[in-house]
């Protein structure tokens, strides 16, 4: 059966960095909805257009639109053995539909690990980000630079700093993600499937235990 793995926790506590670390580790699909619109953003479609209006302000972008952008990736054969899913869902309205979503392509949500860590740690991650314009690859300035200035060590496209990343911004998103995804907490504990995981760790202690934590 197709195992899919939600990564719950704030803007900036290395969701994208660890999704696609175990992405990798357990050959599954890495399914990022943020990449997904800024993606779209890129290539200027419809969905891009309507999205950046959300985006670039720090909210959400509204669920149906979210939801079928969602179905239509979870359709692609890469996702036939399941998909590590980061940044999705982020409402309960969302968390529903993937309920329903997973049913239609026989499977469900195996583990959910939550990932913390303090605001002023993942303002900090924020600040000091760098995103790939190719494919999403993470560094940090501090913690993870790149080994030359402005390139992806990965596939040696442009590095760039994310527009939502202003302060004005990430202070409007962990808001939002305080009013509109907390929830999700508590919507997944009682399912039994949340493993806190300590976000506040260097990179390699947090995949360790978020290993443990998917392999148990
Ligand atoms: P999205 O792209 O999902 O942004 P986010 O949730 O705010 O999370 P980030 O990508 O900012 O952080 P991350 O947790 O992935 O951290 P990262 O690994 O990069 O969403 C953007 C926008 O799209 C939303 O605001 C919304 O408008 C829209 N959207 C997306 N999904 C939506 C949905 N489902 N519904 C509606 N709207 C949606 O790490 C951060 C930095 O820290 C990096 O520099 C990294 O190198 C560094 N770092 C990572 N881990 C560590 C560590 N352990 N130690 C030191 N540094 C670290
Ligand atoms: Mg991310």
């Amino acid at each position: 059966m197709a195992i899919f793995i939600v990564l719950l926790g704030p803007p900036g506590v290395g969701k994208g960095t660890q999704a696609k670390i175990l992405a990798q580790a357990k050959n599954l699909a890495h399914i990022s909805s943020g990449d997904l619109f800024r993606e779209n953003i890129k290539n200027q479609t419809e969905l891009g257009k309507h999205a950046k209006l959300f985006i670039d302000k720090g909210e959400l972008v509204p669920d149906d639109v979210t939801i079928d952008m969602i179905r239509e990736r979870l359709s692609r054969p890469d996702c036939k053995p399941g998909a590590i899913l980061d940044g999705f869902p982020r409402t309960p309205v969302q968390a529903d539909a993937l309920e329903k979503m997973l049913a239609e392509f026989n499977g469900q949500v195996n583990v959910v690990p939550y990932i913390t860590a303090p605001e002023s740690i993942v303002v900090g991650r924020i600040s000091g980000r760098w995103t790939c314009r190719s494919n999403g690859h993470i560094f940090h300035q501090m913690f993870n630079p790149p080994k030359a200035d402005g390139i992806c060590d990965i596939d040696g496209s442009e590095l760039y700093q994310r527009e939502d990343d202003k302060v004005e911004t990430v202070t409007i998103r962990i808001r939002v993600y305080l009013e509109q995804t907390i929830p999700l907490v508590d919507y997944y504990r009682k399912t039994g499937k949340l493993v806190e995981i300590n976000g506040a760790q260097a990179v390699e202690q947090v995949s360790r235990d978020l290993c443990l934590a998917v392999n148990n």
